[in-house]
């Protein structure tokens, strides 16, 4: 795995690094690379994130486009492995200190277990251990036996801002079941700052009072109206429950995540019926 030299880093990453004494601050998803989905259309565009992120405190990027749902079929997985190896080289040639991983944000498909098994699906940092998966926003389907088929492959799914699903939102106690089933909550950073409305946002800080959410992360999508705001959200969080909690779902668990080490969320058992 590549790591950014000591001496390499901005000011916002050498400060960030060394408020949590941490070798590097990951953000676990992000839509970074160029013309592969809705995030930047062009290699200027996904520079500019990229320099966002660094002026955001991150050192290392899981690049995690669109796969599946309405980007099915026109994604491949060496195709996302070339984007990251292009956007790494334009980022080295401009001096700009950021590593980039391949991932991918995989929307929820009965047929990921066999493309997981044909290796055309891109898991966290390519490890095979952790699959980014995101449900859609205005629906609910029972994803527990597709969870259980992802898990029996030695595969920890991941699930992507479940906060912007309106009927988890509402009843994030349908949740439990997942999470019990080994399933780990991301929220995203933006969704904590109430960029996505004040119903996100009051589940989201309630995911993570009650440590049902394991992990933050950006899901920048350009660097406008969708940048990323990890600094932002990691002083909320520290505000609001505690330098250790901000430690451990904005640094530490996204750190173990692309080591491709265990994580675990603080407490998996949803206290309350509502968050409301
Ligand atoms: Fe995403």
């Amino acid at each position: 795995m590549t790591r950014l030299l000591l001496d390499a880093h901005s000011p916002a990453q050498r400060s960030r690094l060394e408020r949590f004494a941490a070798t590097e601050c990951v953000d676990m998803h992000c839509h970074c690379l160029p013309g592969v989905d809705d995030g930047p259309a062009t290699v200027g565009e996904a520079i500019e994130l990229c320099n966002a992120l660094v002026a955001d405190g991150v050192t290392t990027v899981i690049a995690t486009p669109h796969q599946l749902g309405r980007f099915d079929s026109t994604l491949t997985a060496d195709d996302i492995r070339h984007a990251v190896v292009e956007l790494s080289a334009a980022l080295s040639a401009r001096g700009i200190p950021l590593v980039v991983e391949a991932g991918a944000d995989v929307r929820v498909d009965e047929r990921i277990p066999a493309l997981l098994d044909a290796g055309r699906l891109v898991t966290l940092a390519d490890s095979g251990r952790y699959l980014l998966l995101e449900l859609p926003h205005d629906t609910f389907i029972n994803i527990q036996p597709l969870l259980a088929e992802i898990v029996a492959r030695g595969v920890t799914p991941v699930l992507s801002h479940p906060e912007r699903n309106v009927f988890l939102a509402r009843r994030p106690e349908a949740m439990s079941p997942w999470l019990e089933g080994g399933a780990l909550l991301q929220v995203t950073a933006a969704s904590l700052l109430g960029h996505f409305g004040p119903l996100a946002e009051q589940v989201a800080w309630h995911w993570l009072a009650t440590g049902a959410a394991a992990l933050v992360a950006s899901d920048a999508h350009d660097a406008a109206a969708r940048r990323p705001c990890m600094t932002q959200a990691t002083e909320a969080i520290a505000r609001r429950l505690g330098e250790p909690a901000a430690r451990r779902v904005c640094v530490l668990n996204p750190a173990l995540l692309l080591d491709g080490e265990p994580v675990r969320a603080a407490r998996h058992v949803f206290r309350h019926r509502n968050p409301r």
